[in-house]
């Protein structure tokens, strides 16, 4: 809006005004309320409170008349009256066309960055996992988390008075139980899928081979540090004619090589779980202590080794291994004589917790929706 259009209407008669020294400041002060706001960069609400406000300028203004007599009372509330209209109209105009107050805005200047979001650090981690397995011809499945009975347990021969088939470590949905599958669980494993695929894989092809990758939630009634109780698993199965334990350990050396980086090291540990034998557990080094269990430290010691508070021995389980049990084959419908499979599931936020550089040392944090926490990754 040009600082003039308004000029006319209000336009002070100032030939008119009495000679007096008092009523003079007062025209003066008006006209100069008049040219500031044109020079004003503030917001409209700011400008509408500093002008015409309760404390505004305006309203100070309007104050000095009880001192003035009759005569110039009159003139000065004629005054004010079109000085009101003025500033009004002027700001009134900024709301209709605030692209008018030119002292705003410099075209020159950078523009504003919208702020813009992402995925969740488990999600990207998610993702990276599946590309991994894909790139070596494994197929992406993800496979129910409200889950029966049968293929939670039963299926992957797991007995009835298993220790995690207990209340105290598994979620039971209060729901009717299936007459063959059992109950409803919430998963407490991604082993659920073995069978599930197995039957998919028969269904459609009639036969192995299986390369599956199945990624999903889990949930367990456990809760520190290193346990959330909904976490997620992946679970890798590889079932086909002459499958050996070179080719579950050539996978697992894959995925550590383009997970961790090439120097990460990996072992294999004898373990037990129902549905592999052989069966291992799947341990990583350490990225706190690279693998050492010791990190240096100093304080008012001086420089000295203490034991690693997040591993304690350089290593981290992640998770377990081993080659698919007959009983799990035969629960699937297909022949431990001919075919033989391995099968791996690790959680993970641990393993992506083990990243470098990452040094998480409790995943409950992942789980907060902390801001702040969140916005790093
Ligand atoms: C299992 O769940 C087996 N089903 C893994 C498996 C699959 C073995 C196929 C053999 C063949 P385990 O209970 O150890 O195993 O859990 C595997 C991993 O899940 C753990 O090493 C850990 O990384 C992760 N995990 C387990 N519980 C939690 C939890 N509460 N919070 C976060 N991560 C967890």
């Amino acid at each position: 809006m040009s600082p003039n259009s308004n000029q006319t209407q209000t336009t002070i008669d100032k030939k008119s005004a009495p000679t007096n020294g008092q009523l003079k400041a007062f025209i003066n002060q008006a006209d100069q309320l008049k040219q500031q706001i044109r020079q004003e960069t503030l917001s409209l609400a700011e400008l509408k409170q500093k002008y015409l406000g309760k404390n505004g300028l305006f309203k100070k203004l309007s104050a000095q008349i009880t001192t003035f007599d009759a005569d110039q009372k009159r003139q000065a509330g004629q005054l004010l009256n079109h000085l009101k209209d003025n500033l009004t109209h002027y700001i009134d105009n900024l709301t209709k066309e605030p692209l008018n107050r030119q002292s705003k805005i410099d075209l020159t200047l950078p523009g504003l960055k919208s702020t813009q979001g992402h995925i969740h650090p488990i999600s990207q981690a998610i993702e990276e996992i599946s590309d991994i397995f894909e790139k070596i011809g494994f197929v992406r499945v993800r496979y129910p988390e409200v889950e029966w009975d049968w293929y939670a347990f039963e299926a992957v021969n797991m007995p009835k008075n298993h220790p995690s088939r207990d209340e105290w470590e598994t979620f039971f949905v209060d729901a009717p139980s299936h007459h063959d599958k059992g109950k409803i669980v919430l998963t407490p494993h991604t082993s659920n899928g073995q069978v599930r695929e197995m039957e998919r894989v028969l269904k459609k092809y009639g036969k192995p081979p299986i390369r599956m990758v199945n990624i999903a939630r889990t949930y367990r009634r456990q809760q520190d540090v290193t346990h959330t109780q909904m976490f997620h698993q992946f679970e890798g199965l590889v079932i086909d004619e002459d499958i050996n334990i070179q080719h579950l350990k050539g996978t697992i050396d894959h995925f550590v090589r383009e997970f961790y980086g090439p120097n990460t090291k990996s072992r294999i540990r004898p373990f037990h779980f129902k549905f592999t034998e052989p069966s291992f557990e799947v341990d990583f080094s350490c990225s706190l202590c690279d693998g050492t269990g010791q990190i240096e430290v100093t304080d008012e010691k001086g420089k000295h080794q203490e034991k690693c508070k997040f591993c304690k021995s350089g290593w981290h389980e992640v998770g377990g291994a081993g080659m698919v049990h007959p009983n799990v084959l035969k629960a699937g419908g297909i022949d431990p004589d001919k075919y033989t499979g391995f099968a791996f599931g690790w959680g993970v936020e641990r393993t992506y917790t083990l990243r470098e550089g990452l040094n998480l040392d409790d995943i409950r944090l992942l789980y907060s929706a902390d801001l702040n926490f969140l916005q790093q990754f």
